[in-house]
């Protein structure tokens, strides 16, 4: 399904630094940030709040805040840096090669537009449906993401569906463009845990489904384990560890991994391994 899998990792990030400049001085949220994702990787990464996971996403879709600065690095997509990219190169990927899954599904969705409307529309948008194309296409992407009668849903209004509802409908938009990369934020974290593990699960099957390199971001290591095959460990901007998954529950080499695992209940990391 994907052009470039095979051809390397589909994303690299090297070296990558990134300040904030406050009233109280420059905030060094990423220090020399070095690791890189395959086509049809999980990548995990995990860290506590405030390590700067979410700035290395915003990183990535080039939507940082306007008072952050990249002090350093290089984020290269398929070959490609995307620093380097202008405004014109820069829509044609995002939403569409590299799209991402925020926290909340609320703020991706228009309240007022149909969830059939608003998947069709993303299409229509990145020229890759005509309109009627666009309808049956939105129908196949809610089936993808194990929305049973996607037909009626698509019909629905956001607010008539439930949050774990609404979240899949965000993810079958971020897939809508078949992308490349899947950046995915929290995705679970205001679920409920039968909500959040149907999710998880719908995760780990679209690596087979899409083939797609999954960045995965949350600070709860048990999530984490469940859904990766690498992970790396973000304290303070530094990434302090990067193992794959299993090695990295097993034989944790940095003490502040060591320090989350052992804060973590045991049925939360058994539950992990379970997949
Ligand atoms: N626009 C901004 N201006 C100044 N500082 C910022 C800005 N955005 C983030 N920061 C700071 O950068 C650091 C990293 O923040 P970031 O949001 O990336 O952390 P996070 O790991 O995603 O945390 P959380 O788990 O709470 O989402 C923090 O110290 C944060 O206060
Ligand atoms: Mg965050």
């Amino acid at each position: 399904m994907r052009s470039q899998a095979g051809t390397g990792p589909a994303l690299q990030i090297e070296g990558l630094s990134v300040s904030f400049e406050t009233a109280r001085g420059e905030v060094r949220a990423l220090r020399d940030v070095t690791f890189d994702i395959g086509a049809g990787e999980v990548f995990g990464l995990a860290g506590e709040s405030g390590s700067g996971k979410s700035t290395l996403a915003y990183a990535i879709m080039r939507d940082l805040a306007p008072n952050a600065r990249v002090a350093g690095g290089a984020i290269r997509f398929a070959g490609e840096d995307l620093l380097g990219l202008g405004p014109d190169a820069l829509r044609s990927i995002r939403g569409r090669r590299i799209a991402m899954v925020y926290q909340d599904p609320k703020s991706a969705l228009n309240p007022s537009m149909r969830v059939g409307q608003q998947i069709a529309e993303v299409l229509e948008i990145h020229a890759l449906a005509s309109r009627s194309g666009a309808a049956a296409r939105a129908l196949e992407l809610l089936a993808l993401v194990n929305i049973p009668d996607p037909p009626a849903v698509a019909r629905a209004y956001p607010h008539q569906l439930s949050g774990g509802m609404q979240q899949r409908v965000v993810i079958a938009m971020a897939l809508a463009g078949d992308p490349g990369l899947l950046i995915m934020d929290e995705p679970t974290t205001g679920l409920d845990v039968t909500t959040q593990a149907r999710i998880l699960e719908l995760v780990a099957n679209l690596r087979h489904d899409v083939g797609a390199a999954i960045l995965y971001i949350s600070h709860d290591l048990a999530v984490i384990a469940q859904v990766s095959d690498r992970v790396g460990i973000l304290y303070a901007g530094e990434l302090v560890e990067l193992a794959p998954a299993t090695r990295l529950f097993h034989h944790p080499a940095h003490p502040y991994t060591r320090g989350l695992l052992d804060a973590l209940p045991a049925i939360d990391l058994a539950r992990g391994f379970r997949i």
